[in-house]
């Protein structure tokens, strides 16, 4: 398996690329629900940022604004400093933000259909995407299963015949090969028992280390987000209450509800020592 060199077996450079995202007092409302309200944070180029807080504090309806398939109700979001409205404006500018910007998504049923071999779901990114012909989307699809270490039969099977974990790095995979340069990350590994979500976010962090490419890692688990990044932010009913680099905040949370959070992923600490 070349599983330990995929960079240099391929000749895929490992230069830093990665996407500059700015979000300025973003709010999304959904009828008279407002999900979020005046969020604003920057994710720099390569930098791997999680999203943290409890259900419904509006951490996919950010991830969502974000990857372009919901629009903002008010502020804006720019990307390398052009609105991101804009951009997906035109197919050519939604074709361009999706070559660079991938969701994983949580429910992985959804990403792939059931009536086609996963083969079929990983060639269309590739194709559609990645400008590739049949043969070169196979290639692609060789090189990223082999890159994360997936069994190359799984490739060949229906989404039902694996396991959840399985499903999982193939949504990766699904992702990573358009070798995006941001990744988003909607609780990925959330639904994974704890040694499989140790090797799949050894994968996504290796991804975003040896391409240049940054990690939104959406979760409303700590453990999991505090291993992958470097900075976070915290959001509680639809608003960020604070943001900081991952292990200052860890060591000294200010705000009251990231508190309330460190001391629950401390107190799971202790019961798990
Ligand atoms: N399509 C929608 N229509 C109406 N309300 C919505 C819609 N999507 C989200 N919401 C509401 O917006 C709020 C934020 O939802 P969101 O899915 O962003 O939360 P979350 O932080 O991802 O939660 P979880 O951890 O449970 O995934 C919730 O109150 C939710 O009910
Ligand atoms: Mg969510």
């Amino acid at each position: 398996m070349s599983a330990s060199t995929p960079t240099t077996a391929t000749g895929s450079t490992a230069v830093a690329r990665g996407v500059r995202i700015e979000a300025h007092e973003v709010r999304k409302s959904y009828g008279r629900k407002t999900a979020v309200e005046g969020v604003s944070f920057v994710l720099a180029p390569g930098e791997r940022v999680g999203i943290v807080g409890e259900s419904g504090s509006g951490k996919s309806t950010m991830a969502k604004i974000i990857t372009g398939l919901e629009k903002s109700s008010a502020g804006s979001i720019t990307v390398d400093g052009r609105e991101l409205n804009d951009l997906m404006s035109s197919r050519q500018g939604q074709l361009e933000y999706r070559r660079r910007v991938q969701l994983v998504a949580q429910d992985t049923t959804s990403t792939f259909d059931p009536r086609h071999r996963i083969r079929e779901s990983l060639r269309i990114p590739a194709q559609i995407l990645g400008g590739h012909d049949v043969a070169g989307a196979d290639a692609a699809i060789a090189e990223i299963t082999a890159e994360l270490g997936i069994e190359p039969a799984w490739v060949d099977r229906y989404p039902g015949e694996l396991s959840g974990g399985q499903r999982q790095r193939m949504s990766i995979a699904r992702a990573l090969i358009v070798r995006p340069d941001l990744v988003v990350c909607d609780e990925a590994v959330s639904a994974l028992d704890v040694s499989v979500q140790g090797v799949v976010l050894n994968l996504l962090k290796r991804y975003s280390v040896e391409h240049g490419a940054g990690l939104m890692f959406v979760s409303h688990g700590l453990p999991a987000t505090a291993f992958i990044t470097r900075e976070l932010v915290v959001m509680n009913a639809g608003r960020v209450v604070e943001t900081g680099r991952t292990l200052e905040l860890l060591e000294r949370p200010s705000h009251p509800y990231t508190q309330k959070l460190v001391g629950a992923y401390e107190d799971a600490d202790e019961t798990a020592a």
